[in-house]
C-alpha cells in the first residue's frame, strides 16, 4: 500500500522523535511492502523562525492532501516569557487541528506491567489500569473569543460548546465504550460552569441510544483526586479541551512518564498523531528524549490506515524494549539508553522478526 504522510517535527525534541518514528516506518515499509511517502513541513517556532507564521498555507495544503499527519512537538521557552507577543508557535498546531477539523483527540492511558514500580504511585492502585481520554480538540476556552485591555488590567478567555461540538465527540466515545468495558466518565464542573450542564444534558439525551453503556460523571477536581487513588474505575474518560489537556498530562504519572504517551486526533478527513508530550527544550538535540511516545502514535496511525499487523508489531516490540529495559532517561532507571539507541533496537527487532518469520 502507498502512504502520503505529512511530517510536521517541529520544535525541541520534536526532530529527534520523528527521526526514530520513520526509521520504525521505513522498517515496517520493507517488511509489510508498503510505501510511505514522507512529505516535511514546517510548524510552530522553528516556522516562524523560517517564514515568520507558525502554520503557512503550504504546511496546511500539505497536510490537506495527505492521508495522515506525523506531528513531533510544539513551543520554545524564549515565546513563553514574553507575554506580549501576537505570534506564538502554538497557534500553528491549534490552527491546524481547528482547520483540520481535528476534534476528537484520542489518548489510551495503560500501564505496562514492567514499569509498575517506575511510577511515584503505589502498584496496588494502578496495575492493570487501562483507560482512554476522550478529548475534545477544537472548542472550549481554547477557542472561544480572547482579549486584553490596553492597558493591560483586564483579560478574558471564553468558553464556547453547543450540542453539535458536544455530540459529535460524545458518540464516538460512546462507541469506543461498547467495544470495551461500556463506560463512559464525564469529566466537568457542571456545579459552576453553564457549558458543563450542556455536557451533561447532551449526554444524557446520547446515553439514551447507548442503553448498555453506563455513564458517569465526576468534577474535574475530584476526577484529578481520582485519577491518582483509583484510577482503575476508568475506561471512556470523556471530557472539554482544557480538562482534557490537563488530565492527560496527570495520567502519565500513572505510566511512569509523559514521554511513552501516544495519541490520535481524528475528526473530518485527514489525522494527526502525535505524542502527548511537548517540546521539552531542556532535552532538546542531547539524543535523550523518549521516542516511545511517537513510535506508538505511528502505531495508532497505521491501525486507522487499516494495518493491523503492523501497528500490532510496533506495540510488541515497545512492550519487549521496555521488558528489556532499553529505554531512555527519563524512565526513572540507573541505566538508560540514547534517543537513537532506543529506535535502533526496535529497528533490528523489527528486521529480525522479519526473518524469523520468513523462515518459517
Ligand atoms: C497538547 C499540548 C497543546 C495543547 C499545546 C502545545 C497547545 O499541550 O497537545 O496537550 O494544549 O493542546
Ligand atoms: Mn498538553
Amino acid at each position: 500500500m502507498e502512504k502520503n504522510i505529512a511530517v510536521l517535527s517541529g520544535d525541541g525534541i520534536g526532530p529527534e522523535v520523528i527521526n526514530q518514528s520513520l526509521k520504525i516506518l521505513d522498517a515496517i515499509g520493507k517488511k509489510y511492502n508498503h510505501n510511505f511517502i514522507y512529505h516535511k513541513c514546517l510548524i510552530g517556532g522553528i516556522s516562524i523562525k523560517k517564514t515568520g507564521i507558525p502554520l503557512t498555507k503550504d504546511t496546511l495544503d500539505t497536510c490537506l492532501g495527505c492521508d495522515s499527519i506525523l506531528f513531533g512537538a510544539i513551543g520554545d521557552p524564549k515565546y513563553d516569557n514574553n507575554t506580549n507577543l501576537k505570534i506564538r508557535p502554538e497557534q500553528g498546531l491549534l490552527k491546524l487541528r481547528k482547520k483540520m477539523g481535528l476534534y476528537c483527540n484520542i489518548r489510551p492511558i495503560k500501564v505496562y506491567k514492567y514499569l509498575l514500580k517506575k511510577s511515584p504511585i503505589k502498584k496496588a492502585y494502578i496495575e492493570n489500569v487501562d483507560f482512554i481520554i476522550y478529548r475534545e480538540l477544537t472548542n472550549g476556552i481554547y477557542f472561544g473569543k480572547k482579549g486584553i485591555s490596553k492597558n493591560r488590567n483586564k483579560a478574558y478567555d471564553i468558553c464556547n460548546y453547543n450540542k453539535k461540538t458536544i455530540s459529535r465527540i460524545a458518540i464516538r466515545a460512546f462507541k469506543a465504550a461498547l467495544k470495551r468495558k461500556k463506560k463512559v466518565t464525564l469529566v466537568d464542573k457542571a456545579n459552576v460552569l453553564a457549558t458543563s450542564r450542556l455536557w451533561r444534558e447532551t449526554l444524557k439525551e446520547i446515553n439514551l441510544k447507548f442503553k448498555e453503556v453506563q455513564l458517569d460523571y465526576l468534577f474535574i477536581d475530584n476526577a484529578s483526586m481520582q485519577m491518582i487513588i483509583n484510577p482503575k474505575q476508568f475506561d471512556i474518560l470523556l471530557t472539554e479541551n482544557m480538562f482534557g489537556d490537563i488530565l492527560s498530562d496527570e495520567a502519565s504519572a500513572i505510566v511512569g512518564s509523559l514521554g511513552l504517551l501516544p495519541s490520535s486526533s481524528i475528526g473530518k478527513k485527514t489525522s494527526i498523531y502525535e505524542p502527548i508530550h511537548g517540546s521539552y527544550p531542556k532535552a532538546a538535540v542531547k539524543n535523550i528524549a523518549n521516542p516511545l511516545g511517537s513510535i506508538l502514535s505511528v502505531s495508532m496511525m497505521l491501525k486507522d490506515f487499516k494495518m493491523n499487523k503492523e501497528s500490532l508489531l510496533i506495540n510488541k516490540i515497545v512492550k519487549n524494549s521496555i521488558k528489556n529495559g532499553i529505554f531512555t532517561k527519563d524512565i526513572n532507571s540507573k541505566k538508560f539508553f540514547s534517543t537513537k539507541k532506543v529506535g535502533d533496537f526496535l529497528v533490528n527487532y523489527i528486521l529480525k522478526y522479519k526473518k524469523k518469520h520468513t523462515n518459517d
